[in-house]
Parts: structure tokens; sequence; C-alpha cells
């Protein structure tokens, strides 16, 4: 339920953070953005799951923060009366979160923590098992909220060093700071060169058909006062091959053992473009991003979304004909090989990205 519309300075506000009362989550919902700042207030499953369904609250890091801090609020409200059927409803509660969105792997990542130090204070047999479970959940939902910005700013440490003066940069979707806590990842090299008073211009992509790029990433970036252009998605090789572009700077979803990244649909049409101008193509990520277990690109599961937001959202009215067939997909693989470097919290890694990765686990 929304707790108030906020007109006050964007920049203050974490995109995600547990209420000053420790009793619900606070997210800006992002559906609103660039046109009104509104916070809401979560307490409920439903309205939690609903918030990562409809990207009220998105990208891959920010997802993963909210599903930690909602499992906490939600096990605040756990009035199972008996240690097993309070852990029985805690992972239906997971489960039900988890489902909400198949291709971020840091959903699960971030769920899977919470599950398992609850399983480990369960070993403990003692009688006070409401506190203890609560307890260590709160902290490590705090943990993994302090990690994304910790993470996020060494990101920024990392991937500033490909930055010079001068520079223009594409980049593509929201890996902003409304993608993560604080200060995103693509985008977090681009605030530490501002910073380091570094002249770059970016290129936003619109990022069909849900606009994150121009709704959200083309927001913050100029009202950070970055020198910000909005394109297209179909412009981003006309500007290339002008020369206006230095770097591609994007985010991931999941990451594969091999370095395939999924990220945003239209992030591989990107990269190809870039290997064909000769522009480094930079995929910015925490390390909880990388998924190990996802051998290659092949194996990442893509959401499919509803064919409406093709064919009618944004527009005042249907712009496709009636019955047509839509594919809406709402991310792609880009190859290992069109990718010159992950920027991670732990340095940038290089190809042959099976090997890099491997050094990170
Ligand atoms: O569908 P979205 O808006 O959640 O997609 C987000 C992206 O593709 C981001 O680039 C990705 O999650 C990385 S965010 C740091």
């Amino acid at each position: 339920m929304p707790i108030s519309s906020i007109d006050k300075e964007f920049k203050n506000l974490d995109t995600v953070r547990l209420s000053d009362e420790g009793d619900s989550v606070l997210i800006i919902d992002q559906t609103l953005l660039p046109n009104e700042v509104k916070i809401l207030s979560l307490t409920e499953e439903k309205e939690m799951y609903d918030a990562i369904y409809l990207l009220q609250v998105r990208g891959a890091p920010a997802i993963g923060v909210f599903a930690a801090l909602s499992m906490y609020v939600l096990s605040l409200n756990n009035r199972e009366e008996d240690r097993d059927s309070f852990i029985i409803e805690f992972k239906r509660q997971k489960d039900y979160l988890d489902s909400a969105r198949p291709t971020a792997v840091n959903l699960s990542w971030a769920l899977k923590r919470m599950e398992s130090v609850l399983l480990k204070e369960a070993q403990v047999k003692e009688k006070n098992f409401r506190e203890r479970f609560l307890s260590v959940l709160k902290k490590e939902a705090i943990s993994i909220y302090e990690e994304d910005i910790e993470t996020c700013k060494k990101i920024g440490e990392n991937g500033v060093t490909l930055i010079k003066d001068g520079d223009g940069i594409i980049t593509h979707c929201n890996a902003g700071r409304l993608a993560t806590v604080r200060y995103g990842t693509a985008t977090a090299p681009m605030y530490l060169a501002k910073e380091k008073g570094l002249n770059i211009k970016v290129f936003c992509d619109e990022t069909r058909p849900l606009l994150q790029g121009a709704r959200l990433t083309a927001f913050e970036l100029s009202k950070s006062g970055i020198d910000t252009t909005l394109i297209c998605d179909n412009m981003s090789a006309s500007v290339m091959k002008k020369g206006w572009v230095n770097a591609v700077f994007v985010g991931a979803d999941r990451i594969a053992a091999n370095g395939d990244a999924a990220n945003k649909i239209g992030t591989s049409l990107l990269a190809t473009a870039a290997k064909r101008y000769n522009i480094p193509f930079y995929v910015c990520a925490p390390r909880s991003t990388i998924d190990p277990a996802t051998r290659n690109g092949n194996e990442i599961h893509i959401e499919e979304r509803n064919p409406k937001e093709v064919t009618e959202l944004w527009y005042e009215k249907r712009m496709a004909p009636k019955d047509i067939k839509v594919y809406n997909p709402a991310f792609d693989v880009t190859d290992a090989d069109l990718i010159s470097g992950i920027v991670t919290e732990y340095g940038v890694l290089k190809p042959p990205f099976t090997e890099a990765i491997k050094g990170i686990f």
C-alpha cells in the first residue's frame, strides 16, 4: 500500500530498504518513473510477488535485496507455533517469491542465503526459536543490502579505469542505481567518472518494450548531471558508426560459467554492433550474478512476458493488428566472445572467462 507521494530529493532515496520501524520493505515504485517518485511500503506476500513481477522493483541486484528483506518482514508475521511449521511456511513463501521472475539469478541467490541461515539456526534445539530465527534472518537481510552498496562502489572503482576523459558510452536498459540499492553496476563507473571530473557523454537506449532506458536510466543519469542523450534501440549502430562511442557498459541478470551473459533483450544486438565497430563491450555485475551452476547461455531460462507490452503499452491505441502473433522475451544472451570484460567487485575479468570466473569463486 502506498504510504506517501514523495517529492523530495530522489538522489537521497535507496531503491530498496527496510523501513525505520523495521516492519516493512520500502521501494521506489519504478513503474511510475520518471513522472512520479512514490515510495511503496510492503508487508504482504502477494504485494511483494507483484512488485517483482510488475517491475515496481527490478534489476537483478535490487530484486535480490528486495527478496531478502521481504523474507525477513514476512517472517515477522509468520505465526506458526512450532519450529518445523515455521520453517515450512518460510519455504512456501520463499518459493512463491522465487517464482515471480526466472532469469535474474540474484533472486534465488538471495533467497537461498536467507534459507540457509534459517536452517543453520534451526539446528540449535533451544526453546525461543522465533526470536533466534528473526534475529539471524534480519542480520542476513541487512548484510545482503549493505553488501550490495559496497559491491557497486567497487564495481565503480574497477570500471572507471576503463573510461577516459571525453569518452562516449552506450548503455542499455537500466543497470543503474534503480537496479541496485544505490550506485548501479553499469552506471557506477559513470558516476565515479563524473566525480573525478572526467567529461563523458552517455547514450541511453530507450529499451523496448518496457522503456527502462528512457524512463529510468535517462532519468537518473541526467538528474545526476551527466551529459545524457536518449536514442531508440535501433539507433545504436548509427551512433557507433559516427565514432561517438568509445565503450559499451551494460548489466547482467545471469552470467554462465563460460561468460555468456543474459541481460535485457537487445543487449546481444548491441554487442554484435560493438564488435563490428571495434568498440569494447563491458558487462558490469556483482559475483552474485554469476551462476557457476549454469554452464552456458543455452541453459539460462529466458522470461517471456505479456504480448500487450509490445502491442499496446505506452500507446494511446493499439499499434498492431488485433490477432498478430507476438514474441516477447524479456532477455537475451550475449555470447562470451562478444564481451571484452566482466567488471566485478573483484576486478575486471578478461577472456577466457571460464578460467577468470573460476578464479573468483
Ligand atoms: O526486466 P528488468 O528491468 O528487471 O531488466 C533489468 C536488466 O536487464 C538489467 O540490465 C540487469 O538486471 C542488471 S541490473 C544491475
